[in-house]
């Protein structure tokens, strides 16, 4: 399983363009994280990939196969799970009822809960509970695990430690490490862009609607240009 972006154009009004040019290469197995400003352009990335958001020129493939143009839900079929960056969970309704939600297409729903409840205990502790009665770490899981229930091949997460406390953000990448070590392809955009070059396999950063650099983690935390420009020196 490959995605493959290359010089993808798109935004959310014909006359402004915010993405310019991207361009983001993910295998099976590997994390790969798209970091950057504010602004940059690295949610609408996201969302173009998924068919949120109309893309106009470039190319966006998985396993060769263009998704452009696709519906989201033809898009979701193909096996492409996405964890907004923000309302990723139902806050009204019970966990496991947040599960469902988001096995909808998924043909062995219930099966597929029992196995989000195996790896999450703390989903499976409070699977009768409200959503909205988790902590910030908590919720991050069940975004997460609601995208799992669809076996996705490809997982989009966008920010998943906001807000976290160092331990619940390092917990959560663990989890992401474990997701990835099936096989699962994740793109991870992340304000945490140290501990995100230390989770990924690759990384790029993007500015102002562009590929600005691209590297494995280890190259660009030690880049001097990357280190005092996007990393805070
Ligand atoms: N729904 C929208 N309608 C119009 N413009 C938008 C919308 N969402 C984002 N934008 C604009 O697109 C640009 C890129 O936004 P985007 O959300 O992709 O940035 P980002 O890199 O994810 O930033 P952040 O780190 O703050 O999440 C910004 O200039 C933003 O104002
Ligand atoms: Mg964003």
């Amino acid at each position: 399983m490959t995605l493959q972006a290359h010089q993808v154009v798109g935004g959310y009004s014909v006359s402004d363009q915010i993405l310019k040019g991207v361009s983001v290469t993910a295998d099976a197995g590997e994390i790969v994280a798209i970091l950057g400003p504010n602004g940059a352009g690295k949610s609408t990335f996201l969302k173009g990939v998924t068919g949120l958001l109309p893309t106009l020129d470039g190319v966006i493939t998985l396993e060769g196969e263009t998704l452009m143009g696709l519906r989201p839900r033809q898009i979701a079929e193909k096996g492409v799970a996405y964890v907004p960056q923000e309302n990723n969970i139902f806050a009204t309704m019970t966990v496991r009822e947040n599960l469902e939600m988001g096995g909808y297409i998924a043909p062995d729903a219930a099966a597929r809960a029992s196995e989000m409840f195996e790896r999450f205990p703390i989903l499976a502790e409070k699977r009768s509970e409200a959503a909205r009665t988790l902590s910030g770490g908590q919720r991050q899981i069940l975004a997460m695990a609601i995208a799992m229930m669809v076996s996705p091949r490809l997982l989009l997460l966008d920010e998943p430690s906001a807000g976290l406390s160092p331990i619940a953000a390092a917990e959560l990448f663990t989890t992401i490490k474990e997701i990835a070590a099936q096989s699962v392809c994740v793109v991870l955009v992340e304000q945490n862009a140290m501990d995100a070059l230390d989770l990924c396999d690759r990384a790029y950063i993007l500015s102002a609607g562009r590929n600005h650099a691209s590297g494995s983690g280890v190259d660009l935390a030690a880049d001097p240009e990357i280190r005092r420009t996007f990393l805070g020196g």
